[in-house]
C-alpha cells in the first residue's frame, strides 16, 4: 500500500501493519455503550525524503479536545527535564526581553519557569482541560490548534517570536506545511524553531513499536528534519540527543544563514547514513522484530494466566495502546493498569477495555507480575515501587524483547 508524503508529496511505501486500533488517549466510562473509533494503523516511509509516517490520519479534534488526558506534570524527570531547559532557554535566548511561543504547552510544565522570571511568553494548547491547567500556574495560554492562521495572528498582536518550541508535538501534527509557513512568518530573523520528539533511530534500535499510535504521526530522524527545513525555506543547525521517552532528538532550525551549523548535524546525519537507517532492509527488519515481540509477550501472558498467576499493568500510557490492542491483550491477561493520572483512573483503557487504577490498587495487594507499560519511566517507577521486587514481585519488558526481570 501507498499514501503521499505530508512533507514533499512523495510516495509513501508501507512497511508495518499494526491491526486496528483505537484513539490511544480515549480513556472510557465503564458506563460508556456508544461504538468506540478505530482506524488502521500502519507505518510507512516517504521513498523521496525519507520521512516515516503513518498511512491513515486520525482528526485532531477526536484527540486533542477538553477531556484530553495526558499531563506533563506526571513525571518528576519530565518536570526536572522542562524546568532545566526553561533556565537554558532564559539564559541563551530570552536574555534580551526575548519573546517565547510554546506549542503543546500543555499543563504549562516548562512556561510556568519562563512565566515566574518573568518571561514574555505564550503557550498555545487545542486541549482545553489540561490549557486550563497551564492557566492555573500563571501561564498565558492560548486555547487554540497552531497553524499558519494562529502564527499569523500572534505576530500581528505580539510581534515576532525569538523561540519557538514543542516538546513531544510537532510530531503529533500532520499538516506540516501549514506549521511550517507559520514558523516562517513568526519566527524572528535570528529567531530559533526548537522541537524534541521520539528519534527513529532510537525507535528502531529499541523496536519500541509502541511509539507509533494515532498521534504520533511522524518518526523523524535528523535526515527526514534536514530535509523537511530545507523544502520550507529554513536549516536545520543543530541537534541534540535526548534521554527522554526512550530516546528522542531536539532539533533546532533558523533562517538559512541566521546561525552557524553545529558539527553534531552532519555527525548525526553520517550515523544514519552508515546505518542505513530509513532504508527498506531496516525498515522490513524492524518489522519482523515487532512480529515476534507481539508473539514472545502474548505466549508469555497466555502462560502466566494458566499457570494462575496474577499480572496488573503499570502506566496507562498512550503507548499501551499499541500493545495491547496488537497483542489481544484484555482484562483476562491484564487485570488493571495503575496510573497516576487522575483523568484516566477510573476509566477503560482504549480498546482493551482493561480497568485503570490508582497505584495505590498496586501496593494494596501485590500481583506476582508486573507488566511495565510506562518503560520510558522505568528508573523513576521501579524506585517509587521498590517494595514490590523486594517482596519478589517481576516486572515484565517487552523492548527491545519480551524479559521479565
Ligand atoms: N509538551 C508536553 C510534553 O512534552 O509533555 C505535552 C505533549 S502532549 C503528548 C502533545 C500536546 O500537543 C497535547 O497537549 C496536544 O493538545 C497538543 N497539540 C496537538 N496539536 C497541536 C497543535 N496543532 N498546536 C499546538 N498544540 C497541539
Ligand atoms: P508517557 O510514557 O506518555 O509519559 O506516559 C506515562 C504514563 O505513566 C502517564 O499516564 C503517567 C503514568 N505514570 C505513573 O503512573 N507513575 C509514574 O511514576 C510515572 C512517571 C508515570
Ligand atoms: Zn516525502
Amino acid at each position: 500500500m501507498t499514501s503521499e508524503c505530508r512533507i514533499c508529496a512523495g510516495v509513501v511505501a508501507e512497511f508495518l501493519d499494526l491491526s486496528r486500533q483505537p484513539l490511544s488517549d480515549a480513556f472510557r466510562r465503564p458506563e460508556e455503550t456508544s461504538p468506540e473509533f478505530f482506524y488502521r494503523l500502519a507505518v510507512g516511509v516517504c521513498e523521496t525524503c525519507t520521512m516515516v509516517q503513518l498511512m491513515e490520519e486520525v482528526p485532531r479534534e477526536a484527540m486533542f479536545h477538553q477531556d484530553y488526558p495526558y499531563v506533563s506534570q506526571g513525571s518528576s524527570v519530565m518536570r526536572a527535564h522542562f524546568t532545566a531547559l526553561a533556565q537554558r532557554f532564559l539564559e541563551t535566548e530570552l536574555a534580551d526581553d526575548g519573546f517565547v511561543v510554546e506549542l503543546g504547552c500543555n499543563d504549562g510544565t516548562m512556561l510556568r519557569t519562563i512565566a515566574a522570571a518573568g518571561g514574555r511568553h505564550l503557550g498555545v494548547e487545542p486541549s482545553g482541560g489540561v490549557a486550563d491547567l497551564a492557566a492555573e500556574s500563571g501561564v498565558r495560554v492560548r486555547k487554540d490548534f497552531f497553524e499558519e492562521s494562529t502564527a499569523r495572528d500572534i505576530l500581528a498582536t505580539d510581534g515576532p517570536a525569538d523561540l519557538i518550541y514543542a516538546a513531544n508535538t510537532v510530531c503529533h501534527i500532520p499538516y506540516m506545511g501549514s506549521i511550517l509557513r507559520g514558523v516562517e512568518a513568526l519566527l524572528s530573523e535570528r529567531g530559533v524553531f526548537v522541537f524534541e520528539d521520539p528519534y527513529l533511530g532510537d525507535i528502531v534500535e529499541k523496536t519500541s513499536f509502541d511509539q507509533i499510535y494515532d498521534e504520533h504521526f511522524f518518526l523523524f530522524s535528523a535526515r527526514s528534519i534536514d530535509e523537511m527545513a530545507r523544502r520550507h525555506g529554513l536549516e536545520l543547525v543543530d541537534v541534540e540527543r535526548l534521554p527522554v521517552h526512550g530516546g528522542e532528538v531536539r532539533y533546532w532550525l533558523a533562517r538559512p544563514g541566521a546561525r552557524e551549523r553545529t558539527a553534531a548535524v552532519a555527525a548525526l546525519l553520517a550515523e544514519e547514513a552508515e546505518r542505513e537507517l530509513s532504508s527498506r532492509v531496516t525498515l522490513d527488519a524492524f518489522a519482523t522484530r515487532v512480529g515476534k515481540i507481539r508473539d514472545d509477550l502474548t505466549a508469555l501472558l497466555t502462560e502466566l494466566k494458566e499457570r494462575g498467576e496474577r499480572v496488573v499493568g503499570y502506566g496507562a500510557t498512550a503507548k499501551s495502546a499499541t500493545v495491547t490492542n496488537l497483542c489481544g491483550i484484555g482484562p483476562d491477561l491484564v487485570e488493571f493498569i495503575c496510573d497516576t493520572t487522575p483523568a484516566k483512573q477510573g476509566r477503560l483503557a482504549p480498546g482493551s477495555g482493561i480497568p485503570v487504577r490508582p497505584p495505590a490498587a498496586f501496593a494494596e495487594e501485590h500481583p506476582g507480575h508486573a507488566l511495565l507499560f510506562a518503560w520510558n519511566h522505568a528508573e523513576e517507577i521501579m524506585a517509587k515501587e521498590a517494595e514490590f521486587r523486594a517482596g519478589g514481585g517481576k516486572w515484565i519488558l517487552y523492548v527491545p524483547e519480551v524479559r521479565v526481570v
